[in-house]
């Protein structure tokens, strides 16, 4: 059995350590959060967003980040993107040569524009950096819902190791060694969920959102292959897979958002209303300047910008991108 800590206490943090403490596991979980701590410790649950779920008693909620970090097999990153930095550089002098850290989070960081595992390998150069990532909301993990999910790691035997630990029957765990691909998918597609959101907020059908979706994967792939991912990531579980459940499900923050602002809310009302880190808004602003800076094409990042931060109505961005040229559906496939 391993000795895992999982940094972050919110919902994926702990659905988690249910799963890993489950197989056997020695699970910690950190939080820099006081009352973050004393309520998990006092309730054993978590209230506000996994109903029904228990934390086990043997599972350890620490504030100490020292002891978190110490004598780990593997250390799993889920705090919420904006705070993974200051999180990695507080955890960093703890860190051992070598420690396997497991990003569970999703984002694309503000600014640097880096992915979260370059992030992490800036703030803790020591360290083994993993992705793991795909089509699994919290809610349904911590019930033991059968869930797939794909880790990404520099080594084979790395990604083997993740594998053992975090897999059980109902939590199919697969390996990749695109680490960018599963990155880029598992964040820009928050930035399609808020425009399939917006759109069921206006009262279109299923053909207008499995367009965005289509659509929303072209302009993730056509990113995403520039920087180095791979087509087959972006076809599999953290590309479509995380696409459909995030577009489709009614636990997605990003699509409950966007369904707010279809309904003519404002980007700052449909926030306060979801009550909870809406990356999807971060990762749009970063999606348009990578967009940018590798000279691709994005409409639908595009629009979804203008009505998040220039007041455009979501009728008339959607209105926008269904009258631009005509074009072919790749411009890849050409007749012999
Ligand atoms: N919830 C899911 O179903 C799910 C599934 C897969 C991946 N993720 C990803 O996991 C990450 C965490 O999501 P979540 O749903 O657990 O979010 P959450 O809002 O429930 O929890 C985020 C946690 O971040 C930590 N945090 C907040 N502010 C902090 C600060 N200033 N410094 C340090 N830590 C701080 C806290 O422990 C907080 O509980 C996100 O990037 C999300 O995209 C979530």
């Amino acid at each position: 059995m391993s000795n895992v800590s999982i940094l972050g206490a919110g919902t994926w943090g702990c659905a988690l350590a249910i799963v890993l403490s489950g197989k056997g596991h020695n699970v910690t979980i950190w939080t820099k959060i006081e009352n973050e701590a004393k309520a998990l410790n006092e309730n054993r649950k978590n209230m506000k967003n996994l109903p029904g779920a228990e934390l086990p008693d043997k599972i350890t909620v620490t504030l100490d980040l020292e002891a978190a970090c110490k004598d780990k097999d593997i250390l799993v990153m889920a705090v919420a993107s904006p705070y993974i930095r200051s999180t990695a550089h507080l955890a960093s002098p703890y860190v051992k040569e070598g420690q396997i850290i497991v990003n569970v989070s999703k984002g694309i960081e503000d600014g640097t524009l880096y992915t979260l595992s370059e992030v992490l390998k800036e703030e803790i150069p020591q360290a083994d950096i993993a992705v793991l990532s795909g089509p699994s909301h919290a809610e349904e993990v911590s019930r033991g819902v059968p869930t797939t999910i794909v880790v990404g790691a520099t080594t084979k035997e790395t990604a083997h190791f993740i594998q053992d630990v975090f897999m059980t029957d109902v939590f199919r765990v697969y390996t990749s060694p695109d680490i960018i691909g599963i990155e880029l998918g598992g964040s820009l597609k928050n930035v399609i969920a808020l425009a399939a959101g917006t759109v069921d907020g206006l009262g279109y059908g299923d053909n207008t959102k499995a367009a965005l979706m289509t659509r929303g994967m072209a302009e993730i792939s056509r990113l995403g292959m520039i920087m180095g991912g791979k087509m087959e990531t972006f076809a599999g579980l953290s590309g479509f897979g995380d696409l459909f459940v995030t577009c489709t499900s009614k636990h997605s923050r990003n699509w409950n958002a966007g369904y707010l602002m279809g309904q003519g809310k404002t980007m700052e009302e449909a926030m306060k209303q979801v009550n909870q880190v809406v990356e999807g808004v971060n990762s749009a602003k970063a999606a348009l300047a990578l967009a940018r800076r590798n000279n691709v094409e994005m409409p639908i990042v595009e629009q979804i910008n203008k009505v998040l931060f220039e007041n455009k109505t979501a009728k008339d961005a959607l209105n926008d991108l269904l009258n631009r040229d005509k074009r072919k559906e790749y411009k890849t496939l050409e007749w012999d």
